[in-house]
């Protein structure tokens, strides 16, 4: 048993990891600053089921604070840090560029800095499939150059890459990157498409369908994406340096997606066809071979059985999805 700091605790991903991990015994200590991205009010339910495990540990932080950070570190000397913090979403880094040097730059460098300086066992974090940027080459491999970021949310997760890379060469500390590719699930994010497109459905409002619905997304369920977060903490035979792909290898038409969410919710979609946005890649489509080699991962979910997982999960928390919206709404407004 050991000390496992996991930031972005009360965030959709580290919301899975931090309960995968109480599971199996571990003390975990979870970071976040439930900040207003999206309703603070469904990160703290996600706390709230966290804090049912009474080895978890809660700290309200911005991680691009370092004073504090460097309390906690001391304080709890972490054996392995999950770093999921980060300010997500491609399209709102387009008008909110300093949100993702804060919490994606800053923020990354404090954590690894104190990792490093606490000499912790491995330092695992989130990358994204942005990197791959304007790459053309299907699926897309880790070994593909990814020089074309198109979004600052991509950039700056490509810098994190090469920041791991350089710690890891002066000070042979082990950095695990993830390129995860569009999580979906049960407890997801209200600003992805499986959510917001189900919630306009439900109120009968249209829904853009980016680039004629021609973009495609390999969809990668969480309980999958969980699975090979939790190897990455935990296997023995990994490299010092490592970047891992962690997709569903199994792309999906935006069209098709939208199709499998109405079969299943019963709900009609209006759809408003418009051309592709800034910052939007065409495809994702991750190759596995990496991951299925270094960690195991094979994941298990067609998208219909997640979606329908999401779907019954959406249906009932129908009070909290509400002020989820009722959120979005006010802050529109402002
Ligand atoms: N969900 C996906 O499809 C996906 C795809 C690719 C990469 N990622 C990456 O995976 C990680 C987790 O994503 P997620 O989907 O769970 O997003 P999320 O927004 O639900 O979780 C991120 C959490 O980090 C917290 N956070 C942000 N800035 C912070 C700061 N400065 N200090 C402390 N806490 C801060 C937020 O409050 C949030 O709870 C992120 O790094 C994201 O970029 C996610």
């Amino acid at each position: 048993m050991s000390t496992i700091m996991v930031t972005g605790a009360a965030g959709f991903i580290g919301f899975y990891v931090a309960q995968a991990l109480l599971d199996r015994g571990e003390t975990v200590v979870g970071l976040d600053d439930f900040n207003s991205y999206y309703d603070p009010r469904l990160k703290v339910a996600r706390e709230e089921i966290l804090k049912r495990h009474s080895s978890f540990v809660s700290i309200n932080v911005d991680i691009s604070d370092l004073g504090p950070l460097e309390t906690i570190f001391r304080n709890y000397s972490p054996s392995v840090v999950c770093h999921l913090a980060a300010q997500a979403g491609v399209r709102y880094s387009l008008r909110n560029p300093y949100a993702y040097q804060k919490s994606n730059l800053e923020g990354f460098v404090n954590l690894i800095e104190q990792a490093k300086q606490h000499s912790v066992d491995r330092f695992v974090y989130a990358s994204s499939s942005s990197v791959y940027g304007g790459n053309t080459k299907l699926p897309y491999s880790e070994d593909d150059p990814v020089e074309t970021p198109v979004s600052l949310y991509a950039a700056t997760k490509r810098s994190n890459e090469l920041i791991a890379y350089t710690y890891t060469h002066l000070w042979d500390m082990q950095t695990i990157g993830l390129r995860f590719f569009t999580v979906y699930g049960p407890w997801g994010r209200p600003d992805m498409a499986y959510w917001s497109f189900l919630e306009a459905m439900q109120y009968r409002e249209p829904i853009k369908v980016f680039n004629y619905g021609r973009n495609r997304r390999d969809f990668t369920y969480i309980d999958d994406v969980t699975t090979g977060v939790l190897a990455a903490l935990t296997v023995d035979k990994l490299d010092k340096y490592e970047i891992i792909n962690l997709g569903n290898n199994q792309p999906v038409e935006l069209m098709d997606f939208i199709n499998s969410l109405e079969d299943l919710s019963g709900l009609k979609a209006i759809k408003e066809m418009v051309p592709a946005q800034p910052g939007d890649v065409v495809a994702t489509f991750a190759s596995i071979d990496r991951a299925s080699r270094k960690l195991g991962f094979k994941p298990s979910t067609p998208l219909k059985d997640g979606l329908r997982q999401f779907i019954r999960w959406y249906e009932d928390q129908s009070s909290l999805v509400k002020s989820v919206r009722d959120f979005r709404l006010s802050q529109s407004r402002e």
